[in-house]
């Protein structure tokens, strides 16, 4: 029984397998073919901040691979009143096959997983946001060919989604160049870990610098969820990190543009650059669905 919490929860190779079965059943469905390898098998959604994809993506997923999803929102739950996550953890997964989280604090779904019969997926903690990267990977490779090697340049907040791909740089091997302000660097922690098992990972707070010779430009908002009330000191903090179209020109001339979206145009990123010829947002988006049929696969149909 394997949960998936960080990316560092499964090995490279693992990370690879998860990312080709991902490719395979996205073409068998393409060309009319289902993949039932969860038939009967249920997903319980623990929601407990606001989601289109993440959501859209699991619930599609399972019921595309033959199972079922169940959305939980805290707010309708006991879990909303206060019930113990341990208590929570033993009762839903004495009932569902998988249970997947979005929450705030790492600890909670650590501690879910810890307690729970079943695999556990982080759908976005504070922390981290693997899914994305598995995502975010896989579109690179369906656009560019293997990212091993390549250099991806993160702009802006040190965020569950720098963390993501601080920890992917250990699982795919891609160099990986952050730009951030002071004071809103990555974790130190996290990437002296990542660091340790091999990520080729550096930091500035100069943008340009960091898109140097990348083959792929990503940002994410400036004030994540749960961070509403910091909006606009992380306007006047972030102001220099937006990535326009003068940065994009210190890329590579054939650099993607990735977002995990939600975005904020004019602030994080421009329209001319995420409504333009480098941006790969949507295929992005929609590989949230596909990426996460690999991953379920993976963990539920014995492979894991
Ligand atoms: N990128 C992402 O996780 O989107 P949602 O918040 O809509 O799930
Ligand atoms: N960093 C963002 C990602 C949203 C998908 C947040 O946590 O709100």
């Amino acid at each position: 029984m394997r949960h998936f919490l960080t990316l560092l929860d499964v090995t490279s190779e693992e990370a690879r397998y998860i990312l080709k079965r991902a490719a395979k059943i996205k073409r068998k469905l393409k060309e009319g073919k289902a993949t039932r390898s969860l038939e009967g098998k249920t997903l319980g959604m623990i929601f407990d901040k606001a989601s289109t994809r993440t959501r859209v993506s699991f619930e599609t997923g399972m019921f595309q691979l033959g199972g079922h999803a169940l959305f939980l929102h805290s707010g309708t739950t006991q879990l909303g009143r206060g019930e113990p996550i341990e208590d929570s953890a033993r009762v839903l997964s004495s009932m569902v096959d998988c249970v997947m989280i979005r929450t705030f604090g790492h600890d909670i779904v650590q501690k879910f997983a810890e307690y729970s019969a079943v695999p556990v997926i982080n759908g976005l903690t504070d922390l981290t946001h693997p899914c994305q990267i598995l995502a975010d990977v896989f579109t690179y490779e369906e656009h560019r060919g293997p990212i091993e090697g390549k250099t991806v340049a993160w702009i802006g907040d040190g965020n569950n989604m720098a963390h993501s791909w601080v920890n992917g740089a250990v699982s795919f091997g891609y160099k990986l160049k952050i730009a951030s302000p002071e004071g809103y660097r990555p974790d130190e922690k996290l990437l002296a870990a990542a660091t340790a098992l091999g990520a080729d990972v550096s930091l500035t707070n100069d943008p340009i610098e960091a898109v140097d010779g990348a083959d792929l430009v990503t940002t994410d908002v400036w004030a994540s969820m749960g961070q509403e009330d910091e909006q606009l000191e992380r306007e006047k903090a972030f102001a220099g990190f937006q990535v326009n179209d003068r940065v994009m020109a210190h890329a590579n001339p054939d650099a993607l543009f990735m977002h995990c979206l939600p975005a904020h145009r004019g602030e994080e990123v421009t329209a001319s650059v995420i409504d333009g010829p480098q941006s790969v947002v949507w295929a992005e988006a929609e590989n949230r669905l596909h990426a996460q049929k690999g991953l379920l696969d993976f963990l539920l149909s014995g492979q894991g």
